[in-house]
């Protein structure tokens, strides 16, 4: 593999510390032990596999800088980053490091007695990849060969290693393809785009399927980033996107554990000064620099894309992950306060701690630093469900070259990575990356010195290098507090650690019964009249947990022979049954009890809302366009509550006009006699249909040859569309979004009217 460095002497001492990090592992062979079942959060109460191939490029690099800044580089040099799948040859090895099986091995021979390890891969191989730039064209091209390929030699394999039962025990954090789903969302009308769709689509589905079949891999999606999906028309466009392809894997939303944004870009965690407010009388966002997109930061990005997948269907327990390797953006040139400039432009400039020309600028950004150390379940950003803070982009390794270099991978120039170019994906605006970088993926020195020295949070040089393997104190303090029959309420006082503790687990007779961030749990499910041992651990953001508080016994009450211990059954068949503007209308079937149930209670986000002993419940006051999660369970006389059953929903658009029963825009993208059509339909009818059918017709003979999300039949101008499997039920107030590909000879004039079930619809 040819690979050009800026600094040719550094290449010597990188193969040197590569050659000796390469030296066979011993893997100890491990007892046979069940596999662990899934978690919700992998990041939690395990350490993290670090790449010894990632770690001696830095160290080489950090022993040429010496000084502070050499002391910086190595105290960062252990810590865990992705290994990246990215061609078919990366499976078993190649010039750029060894293959998958070589890291997993590692992984076990880094882990430490029975704390799980994380293996953070990236799964990059997509037919057509990169389809809007060119620094990370791939090997394969968005043809059905392309995809057989992709099927066959890259994502089989790789499910068939991760499958050996030798590795059951690790666990697998996949990010999902960095880029491709976005590209569909705001690159469509790019040519080369159209022809991947279906292989992007396709390839995401195959390989959450492959990898959930395998049992310990937890899929993250990319969701690229706050400056690329911000915009509330790409947002749920994007939203929606991920919910229809996640709905054609066979498990559904359980084939994925969260989202992954930032992955490889430098779009900050948080921009501390500046807020989406008024300037005088002009909104913060409509700057040049934000351009009306409100989500100046990840942390704002992952909690809008949160609550719009979570009204999309997906599980409130998705978890985000955000990649803070290169988003640090410290250094001198970082502002220290708010600008007091009245021109907003200036003020926005003045006081952003993004330094680039443009959000858009993707390669190699110029001045740029490290961010957030990977950590798990970082603290202050709750509406984001952040899993971790990860780096999944390692840092050091390029994003493409300032320069045509050839190469094997199928990898091409993309201006945006020439410092000298002005592009009009920038609005005519300079580049700013840095000059003299490698093809991507190969290490770039020049901007590993500059990532580390630009650091935010500044990386202290005389911290340890080891990482942090001190465990936290054990819990004290163990009290009971409400005990019934079957429950048990006890609470402890928080543990204190070197880093932070950032949660305890609950064991009952050893065997956990349960996680909590707080510093008090209650138990359930409990027999009457009967004694059980509790502890509680302590763990830390590194993974280290504490030794076992010391046991409290906790006996539960008597039964007795009138005594009721039986909880009722979970509310069952919970929809939001209506939504307006303010208020959510809720419904759910009767649960039963041995006694008998005496109400049910409602909470919204987890806060407690409506205590009512119908079957129904309206929660208003609510701000439009907002989506909530809501609760319901049912208790009975004793005060034995059910299992919870859960729902999202959200209110209705403020400006909604409710003039039809149904609303549908159409977009159309063309190129020469292709187009690829877009249909969002909402249901404004105000009841659920429990089956559709959308008609409309083509004025200039357009023919659909190729459709995803619904079936596509043509007779003539006249076309019906009808829905797939998991879309058939369209809610009150909800949309879907389906799309197909045709050809037109010249004119493609979008069809004037549309009827959902029969009913003509507003047209938007
Ligand atoms: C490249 C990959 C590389 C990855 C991590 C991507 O831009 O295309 O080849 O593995 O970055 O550096």
């Amino acid at each position: 593999m040819p690979s050009r460095s800026p600094r040719p002497r550094s290449v010597a001492s990188v193969a040197a510390a590569l050659a000796m990090t390469a030296a066979p592992l011993t893997v100890a062979t491990l007892p046979a032990q069940a596999a662990e079942a899934r978690v919700d959060n992998p990041f939690v109460g395990a350490t993290q596999y670090v790449n010894d191939y990632w770690s001696a490029h830095v160290e080489a690099t950090a022993a040429q800088a010496g000084g502070d800044l050499g002391a910086q580089m190595q105290a960062i040099a252990e810590e865990p980053t992705s290994v990246w799948m990215d061609r078919i040859s990366a499976i078993e090895g190649n010039a750029d490091g060894p293959g998958l099986r070589y890291h997993l091995d590692a992984a076990l021979a880094q882990q430490q007695g029975d704390t799980p390890i994380v293996v953070n891969l990236v799964i990059y191989d997509l037919p057509g990849r990169d389809c809007y730039a060119l620094a990370s064209n791939g090997e394969l091209p968005a043809t059905a060969e392309g995809m057989a390929r992709y099927r066959t030699e890259y994502i089989d394999p790789i499910a068939a290693i991760l499958d050996d039962p030798a590795y059951e025990n690790l666990r697998i954090v996949a990010t999902i393809e960095p880029d491709s789903l976005p590209n569909l969302v705001t690159n469509i009308s790019e040519p080369l785009c159209q022809e991947a769709a279906p292989y992007y689509r396709e390839g995401v589905a195959y390989a959450l399927d492959a990898l959930h079949d395998v049992g310990n891999v937890y899929s993250y999606i990319d969701a690229a980033h706050a400056g690329w999906l911000g915009w509330p028309s790409n947002a749920q466009p994007a939203a929606q996107l991920f919910a229809e392809v996640v709905g054609d894997t066979e498990a559904g939303f359980d084939s994925v554990a969260g989202f992954v944004t930032n992955t490889a870009n430098s779009t900050p965690l948080a921009e501390p000064f500046l807020e989406d407010v008024q300037l005088g009388s002009t909104p913060v966002r409509s700057a040049t620099f934000y351009q009306w997109n409100a989500d100046f930061d990840e942390t704002d990005w992952t909690a809008h894309l949160y609550d719009l997948l979570v009204a999309e269907g997906f599980p409130s327990s998705i978890g985000m992950l955000i990649d803070t390797s290169r988003n640090g953006w410290g250094g001198p040139e970082r502002p220290t306060e708010l600008s007091s400039s009245t021109n907003l432009d200036t003020y926005v400039d003045e006081s952003r701690v993004d330094r680039r020309t443009h959000r858009g600028a993707w390669c190699n950004p110029d001045g740029a630093g490290i961010g957030e150390r990977p950590q798990v379940e970082p603290a202050g950003y709750p509406e984001s469900h952040l899993d971790a803070f990860v780096w999944v982009k390692p840092p050091g390794e390029s994003d493409g070259s300032s320069e045509e270099i050839p190469n094997d991978q199928g990898k091409h120039f993309d201006r945006m990575c020439d410092p000298t170019f002005a592009s009009p994906k920038l609005d005519g605006l300079l580049t700013g990356a840095l000059g003299g970088a490698p093809l991507s993926g190969q290490w770039f020195e020049a901007q590993f010195e500059m990532l580390v020295a630009n650091a935010y949070p500044a990386i202290d040089g005389d911290e340890p290098s080891e990482p942090d393997t001190t465990a936290p104190s054990a819990p004290s303090g163990l009290v009971a507090g409400a005990v019934s029959a079957t429950s048990a309420e006890v609470s402890w006082d928080a543990s204190s650690d070197d880093t932070r503790v950032t949660g305890y687990t609950v064991l009952v007779d050893g065997a956990a019964a349960g996680t909590t961030a707080t510093t008090s749990f209650t138990l359930t499910g409990l027999d009457p009249d009967t004694s059980y041992a509790v502890t509680v651990t302590a763990r830390d953001a590194a993974g280290n947990v504490s030794a076992a508080s010391s046991a409290l016994t906790v006996t539960t009450a008597e039964a007795g022979s009138g005594d009721d211990v039986e909880a009722p059954t979970a509310p069952g068949d919970l929809a939001a049954s209506a939504a307006t503007e303010d208020s959510v209308t809720l419904g759910w079937s009767a649960s039963s009890d041995d006694t008998g149930v005496t109400g049910y209670t409602v909470l919204r986000d987890g806060a407690e809302v409506g205590e009512v002993t119908g079957t129904s419940f309206t929660d208003s006051g609510l701000d439009a366009d907002t989506a909530y999660s809501y609760s319901v369970t049912a208790h009975d006389a004793a005060g034995n509550v059910s299992a919870p059953a859960t729902v999202s929903a959200r209110t209705a658009p403020g400006d909604q006009e409710p003039s039809g029963e149904c609303a549908v825009t159409y977009t159309a993208n063309s190129w020469n006699t292709g187009f690829t059509g877009s249909l969002t339909i909402e249901n404004t009818s105000g009841a659920d249909l429990t089956g559709w059918t959308l008609t409309f017709s083509f004025p200039d003979g357009q023919q659909i040859t190729q459709g995803w999300s619904a079936q596509y039949s043509q007779s003539g101008a006249d076309v019906t569309v009808t829905p797939a499997d998991w879309n058939r039920t369209l809610a009150a107030g909800a949309s879907v979004s389906v799309g197909f590909n045709g050809t037109h000879s010249g004119a493609n004039g979008a069809p004037a009217s549309f009827a959902l079930n029969g009913t003509s619809c507003t047209v938007g």
